[in-house]
């Protein structure tokens, strides 16, 4: 039965307690796969590197697991329209669940450096899409102001519905792990809302005894676009906005907005913070489309973070690794055509794969197909 169908209402009594069944707007979400990875495993050097595929979600990233605590409490509050800034998956997601509730979506997003998959479903589920020659920051500062001017709902991840509903990626997790803890939970850093709510979930789970000890979290960022990393540098004494740059658009974020709550989540879980570059990145996401597995580049930080760790020997071989793919491998055609044929500025492809070409002639085919 609906909502209990839901990956995120399952957990209702840890997410929000008191909320009338028939006010909840979900599609339902979650219920994604945990897949153990032994060649990923081998690669970044770890025995036990499991992933956990977020972008099996309705629209394919984790982001629908917090909309649909942020829209419920939208219709719970009787508000008509929602907003959000967007580096492309909370816009999808927003644009769908107020689709479903019968609300005025409206999304803000950059001009520049959106990927195709992305801007296609905020058209598609009728959001009013707003283009603003500004990048991912200024346009939540701008989202912000103009909402609280005209009465409209914020569901950027400063919305704390959201990051309860983001908890349950945690509990589904470690329900799968048969409530056995990881060692570690390594996922990619943009805004800080989902690992802020990793550390929220874990330390509840915890709290409750439903876990005997936390995993320590820990948070990539990409160079070009790693604030947090640059103060978990200075012992998180100094912080600097940065103006943001990288391939993996997703968390192309120079100021982010849960900067306090992800470093509250790193000193509950004695975690740790790590960059990767652009390079390390595409490389890692090719390894884990060619496992059949497949991500969007952001996504690809977890693994490509394990490695750098496991190099590092901040991970040890034989602990155990649960990487979050934060979204699926459609949503970003562009970087994966570009890696594979070499098309992108600054990135060879380190792994590439065959994009082999033939006319309409049978010969040709058979040449280019027949093995020694
Ligand atoms: N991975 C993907 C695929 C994302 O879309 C995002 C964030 C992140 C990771 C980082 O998560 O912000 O909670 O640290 N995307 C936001 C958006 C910013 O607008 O879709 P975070």
């Amino acid at each position: 039965e609906p909502p209990y169908n839901s990956g995120v209402w399952r957990y209702k009594e840890l997410i929000y307690p008191d909320i009338d069944d028939s006010l909840i707007v979900s599609k339902p979400e979650g219920n994604t796969n945990l897949y153990p990875s032994p060649k990923l495993a081998r690669w970044t050097g770890v025995d036990k590197l499991y992933l956990k595929h977020e972008g099996e979600n309705p629209t394919g990233s984790f982001k629908d697991r917090g909309m649909t605590g942020g829209v419920t409490q939208a219709r719970v509050l009787g508000m008509e329209r929602v907003a959000c800034a967007s580096t492309g998956n909370t816009s999808a997601a927003l644009a769908s669940y107020a689709a479903l509730a019968d609300m005025e979506g409206i999304i803000f997003l950059q001009n520049k450096a959106i990927a195709l998959g992305k801007l296609a479903q905020g058209l598609a589920y009728g959001a009013t899409c707003l283009r603003i020659d500004a990048d991912f920051d200024r346009n939540l500062e701008l989202v912000r102001e103009v909402s609280d001017r005209l009465g409209i709902y914020v569901l950027n991840s400063v919305n704390p519905f959201r990051l309860e509903g983001q908890k349950s990626i945690m509990f589904e997790a470690i329900q799968q792990l048969r409530w056995q803890a990881p060692d570690w939970i390594v996922c990619p850093g943009g805004n800080l809302g989902n690992s802020s709510a990793f550390g929220k979930a874990l330390k509840e789970l915890y709290d409750l005894g439903l876990i005997d000890r936390l995993p320590r979290i820990a948070i990539i960022q990409a160079e070009g676009a790693s604030p947090l990393y640059e103060s978990y540098l200075t012992g998180f004494e100094d912080y600097e906005p940065q103006k943001a740059d990288t391939i993996a658009t997703a968390i192309k974020i120079g100021n982010p907005v849960n900067y306090q709550k992800a470093v509250r989540a790193i000193k509950w879980t004695n975690g740790v913070v790590e960059s990767v570059t652009d390079q390390q990145i595409m490389d890692a996401k090719a390894l884990i489309d060619r496992s059949g597995i497949g991500c969007e580049p952001a996504s690809a930080c977890s693994v490509a973070g394990t490695r750098k760790l496991a190099e590092k020997g901040i991970i040890q071989p034989h602990e155990t690794v649960v990487g979050i793919l934060t979204g699926h491998v459609l949503k970003d055609p562009d970087a994966t055509i570009g890696y594979h044929s070499n098309m992108l500025e600054d990135i060879s492809a380190t792994y590439p794969n065959k994009l082999l070409q033939a006319g309409d002639n049978i010969d040709e085919i058979i040449h280019l197909l027949e093995r020694e």
